[in-house]
This record gives structure tokens, sequence and C-alpha cells, in this order.
């Protein structure tokens, strides 16, 4: 889908209605990192969409009311989620013309901590852009469902870029990439299922809560600070080149290839904040030990245990449900556990 082809709407008619969607979250194997003008991403991405993390959004627009946004995450007013929400319906107006038409009460809720490190910006902005296709299919008549998720992913992407990948399960690719066919910088595809081994099919996605507060630099600055990076533009190329080894790891299951490439990819990431000017840190002491420990238990057992990060201190730790499952669970538990905060592990899985 082009920016052209979704200003093609016809009338709306426009009246007060409550809608409710969820959409879950993703973990990037493939790290987004560094963007352009109008959210185009500087290199392809591609991530796991979760299971279980969710955002449930119940969403009431009120019709022919002044354009206001008040938004409630778990009962409570968050006042500043309204700003950024009515800059971001403001912004998307000339995608859906009656966007500001009316009033709007969001109610949100996360099945995820708060601060957990589990994306809930994903999760949050797919989960409107759910909504908000919802109304407009309300307004001006039914479109398909694909055609409909299509638009939505392309929304959440001018949202929080990551969340347009969060609109379909499975393996899911944003940003323009040469082997995989109908990506785009616009919106995710979904990366073929025919494409992938078994073995990928069945995975786990636990988080350590290493560190629960507030992140030192947020996305947007980070991504901002590739700007100047010296290293930004082989980071970009180096990321659109992984996508060559990733198609053939994913398509005769090379687990020992994937873990490399993935725990690369999460490492480059960290390191891009290094070699950013001003320089940051988003790991933190329990996140070096965990890594360390986990490369340890890799080489004693050879068992498929390894990690990803996101833009922080968190450690999301990936293996594969093929018989070894239970051995690694019982080492999380005893020996990665004690690095947390509070004893803090969010268990899920991608399943599809
Ligand atoms: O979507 P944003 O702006 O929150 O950026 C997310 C960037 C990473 O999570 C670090 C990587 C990714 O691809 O999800």
């Amino acid at each position: 889908m082009t920016t052209q082809e979704f200003l093609g709407k016809e009338n709306y008619t426009v009246t007060s209605q409550t809608v409710s969607e969820s959409c879950p979250s993703n973990i990037a194997l493939i790290k987004y990192w560094g963007k352009y003008a109008d959210q185009i991403p500087a290199n392809p991405s591609i991530s796991y969409t979760l299971n279980h993390c969710k955002t449930n959004t119940i969403l009431e627009f009120l019709a022919d009311q002044p354009f206001s946004v008040q938004t409630f995450l778990s009962g409570n007013e968050e006042v500043k989620f309204e700003e950024k929400i009515e800059k971001y319906f403001k912004n998307i107006e000339q995608y859906l013309p009656w966007i500001l038409r009316g009033r709007y009460i969001i109610k949100t809720e996360n099945t995820f901590p708060h601060s957990s490190g589990i994306a809930s910006s994903a999760s949050g902005f797919g989960a409107i852009a759910k909504c908000l296709m919802a109304l407009d299919e309300l307004f001006s008549g039914k479109g398909s469902e694909e055609e409909s998720l299509g638009k939505a992913s392309f929304l959440a992407r001018l949202g929080s870029g990551s969340a347009c990948r969060s609109l379909y399960n499975g393996l899911v690719v944003w940003g323009s990439s040469d082997v995989v066919e109908g990506s785009s910088d616009l919106f995710a595809v979904r990366y073929p299922d025919e494409d992938i081994h078994a073995i990928f099919k069945d995975f786990n996605d636990w988080v350590l809560l290493i560190h629960e507060g507030q992140k030192s630099v947020s996305s947007t600055v980070g991504h901002g600070l590739m700007n100047t990076n010296p290293y930004a533009e082989r980071r970009f190329q180096e990321a659109r080149e992984n996508f060559i080894p990733m198609k053939e790891i994913l398509k005769n299951g090379d687990m020992e290839r994937f873990i490399t490439l993935v725990e690369h990819e999460a490492l480059t990431l960290h390191a891009m904040m290094m070699m950013s000017d001003p320089a940051f840190i988003l790991m933190k002491t329990g996140t070096l030990e965990v890594i360390n420990k986990i490369w340890d238990f890799r080489k004693e057992t050879g068992l498929p245990l390894f990690f990803t990060l996101d833009a922080g201190a968190n450690v999301h730790l990936l293996f594969p449900n093929n018989g070894a499952e239970e051995k690694i669970k019982t080492f999380i538990e005893s020996e990665l556990l004690p690095h947390t905060q509070k004893n803090g592990v969010v268990k899920d899985v991608m399943k599809f």
C-alpha cells in the first residue's frame, strides 16, 4: 500500500461509537535504530510478535464535540499520554479526514507490568490504530480485513515506528528489503510462513526485569543521535545485509547461526548507543552478568538459550520449545533470576 492508495476514500457518515481492540507487543531480531522524516526507518527490521503481552484498548468517540483526547491507563488518567495522542491524531488527519471531528475517551490496560522493557508503545499504538481503522470502517463502509490490517500498520507506524510490526503475528518485517517480497518502509508485512522452519514457530521469550525504572534516554532521542553517529551508515548497511543470512537461517532452521546473528544485532544496537555523541549506556551490571552467564551455559551444555535486548537494561531470553526447554527454564530460575531487581520475569511465547 502506498500513501496514495491510503488516501483513496469516499464519503463518511460520522457518528458516536465505542470500539475495542487488543494488540500484542513485539521484540526485534534485526533492529530498527535510526530513522528519517515521517517515520521512515533507516533500515529494515524483523521481529517476533509476542502471544501474551498485550494492550487492550476501549476507545469511545463522541461525534460533533470539540476535538479533545482523554486517556486512562488501568483506570488512572494519563495527561502526558493525552498530549501525545492529540498530536498523533492531528498528524494523521491527512489519512483519516474525520479524526478531529469529536471527543475521545480512551481506556487502556496492559497485560504486562509497566516499565518492564516490553514495548508498551508498540502494543499501545497498535491497539489505537486498530480502533481507528474500526471507526473508519463504521464511518465509510467495511474494506477487506487484509487491507484494514495494512492500513492499521501504516497508522501505527506514525505513532511509534516499531508498533507497525505488532499488527501481525509470527515473524514480521518492516522496512524495504530486497530479500523480502512486498516489504515496505510505510507498513509491516508478515514474513512468509512457508519460508520459516518449524523450529522458529514455537519459541519462548522470557523477559528478565533487570531494571524497572525509567530509561535515562528515550528511544526518540536515541534514534535522533544516529543522525550524527559516524558509524550509522555502516550500521544501516549491515542491517540490510543481515537479511540475507537471516532468510537462509529461517528457511533451514540453523539455530547456531540464528543465535549468533540475533545476539550480534542486540549488541550492535547497544554499541551504537555507546558510539553516540553524547554517549549513553542503557545496560546495567545485571545485564552484563546475565549475558556472561548465558554464554557460559551455552558453552557447557550446548543448549540453545540466547538473548536479545531492546533499548533498555532488561534481557529477553530466547529459547525454542524443542525438548531442552525444561533444563533451560531451571537454569534461568536458579541462575539468572537473582540478577533481577525483584525476581521479576515476564514469560511469553511466540507460537504460530
Ligand atoms: O519504535 P520505537 O521508536 O520505540 O523504536 C524501537 C527501537 C527498538 O526497540 C530498540 C528496536 C526495534 O526494532 O524494535
